[in-house]
């Protein structure tokens, strides 16, 4: 995703500098282990374009509280920085992944054994702090969202080399995995903040909305660009058994049948030699010629759209001003 433009909200870049200070904090080695030490600026070197921060600061921009709760805000969204990052940890472990963000994996330079350590680390670093910070109903909401993450983990590892696996298996997965983060984001801004019922509503939903939009965007860069944003190379999410929407879409429509083949040829247990990149080239052709890309695409869309529509109902002003922007970079090019 291009950056978002911090300077069209006032005091916006400086929010997400608090953040970052309080990401530093709560990341600080207090053992004197020289390792822990490395692993731990490791992390907090590797970056991030903060967009869960950010939809957790635009929200706390709605409620009566703000500015008072500004502080608290740039607390919170640290913690959901670091959610995050715990789970990239883990996720890089699962994926054997060398590289992301065009820098090494902390499973790739310190083992796997300590990136194991090390997510586990971030996450307790977090109860700390939320306990601390006495966010009792911020803490059950993450708890409870880590939980989703988790699900959403399992469920796409069980279904994963299956074929059948229906497409509301694969939005459940999704939800769980990425989504349900920008929902208490968002649920977390809105409640620091002390928006109404309804506000607080309308924010979840475009959370919910722009999680979809993130991930269904993530799965479709691996099928349509050489390597994606994070440095995945193309075609690795099918060739390691995790069917996303352009190929279930593809495999539940006419053309469905050959790729259902292929994937079995290069799924485990297959018999048959085969050339990858021939195989892979057939998979793009059926693709596009099933529109597997192109529904992908539309669904994209399709979110966008309803978090749009959603933003229109909420009073005129800086934040949907900032949540369009939002919407626009992440769907540009779908
Ligand atoms: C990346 O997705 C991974 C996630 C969005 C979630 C990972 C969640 C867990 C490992 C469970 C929760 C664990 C903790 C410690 C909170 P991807 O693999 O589709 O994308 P990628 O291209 O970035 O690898
Ligand atoms: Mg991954």
């Amino acid at each position: 995703m291009a950056s978002f433009d911090k300077n069209k909200i006032e005091g916006l870049k400086d929010d997400l500098k608090l953040v970052d200070v309080y990401v530093d904090e709560y990341l600080r080695d207090e053992s004197g282990h020289t390792t822990l030490r490395s692993v731990l600026s490791t992390i907090s070197a590797t970056g991030g374009k903060k967009v869960r921060p950010l939809v957790l600061l635009l929200s706390g921009r709605l409620g009566p509280k703000w500015p008072a709760c500004r502080d608290r805000l740039c607390k919170m969204g640290a913690a959901v920085e670091l959610i995050h990052t715990a789970s990239l940890i883990h996720d890089d472990i699962v994926d054997d992944s060398p590289m992301r963000r065009r820098k090494r994996t902390v499973q790739s330079k310190f083992g796997k054994e300590m990136a194991v350590y090390a997510g586990d680390f971030v996450l307790s670093r977090i109860v700390y702090y939320l306990f601390k910070e006495a966010s009792i109903e911020a803490g059950m909401l993450l708890a409870k969202t880590v939980e989703s993450m988790c699900c959403g983990e399992i469920g796409q590892y069980a279904g994963s080399y299956d074929t059948e696996a229906p497409i509301k298996d694969y939005l459940s997965n999704i939800f769980g995995k990425t989504a349900s983060l920008f929902v208490a984001a968002c649920a977390i801004g809105a409640m620091e903040s002390g928006c109404d019922k309804k506000t607080s509503m309308i924010l979840r939903q475009v959370g919910e909305h722009i999680g979809y939009l993130f991930q269904l965007r993530d799965d479709l860069l691996n099928v349509t660009s050489s390597t994606s944003s994070e440095g995945k190379p193309v075609h690795s999410d099918f060739i390691n058994g995790i069917y996303t929407m352009p190929i279930l879409h593809a495999l539940h429509h006419p053309g469905g049948g050959r790729l259902r083949e292929l994937l079995h040829t290069i799924g485990p247990g297959a018999e048959v030699s085969y050339n990858i990149e021939e195989i892979e080239k057939e998979v793009e052709d059926i693709l596009n010629s099933s529109r597997g890309i192109e529904f992908t695409r539309e669904t994209i869309r399709a979110h966008a759209r309803q978090a749009e529509e959603l933003l229109e109902t909420l009073p005129k002003g800086p934040v949907p001003q900032g949540f369009l922007e939002i919407l626009e970079l992440l769907s540009a090019g779908s």
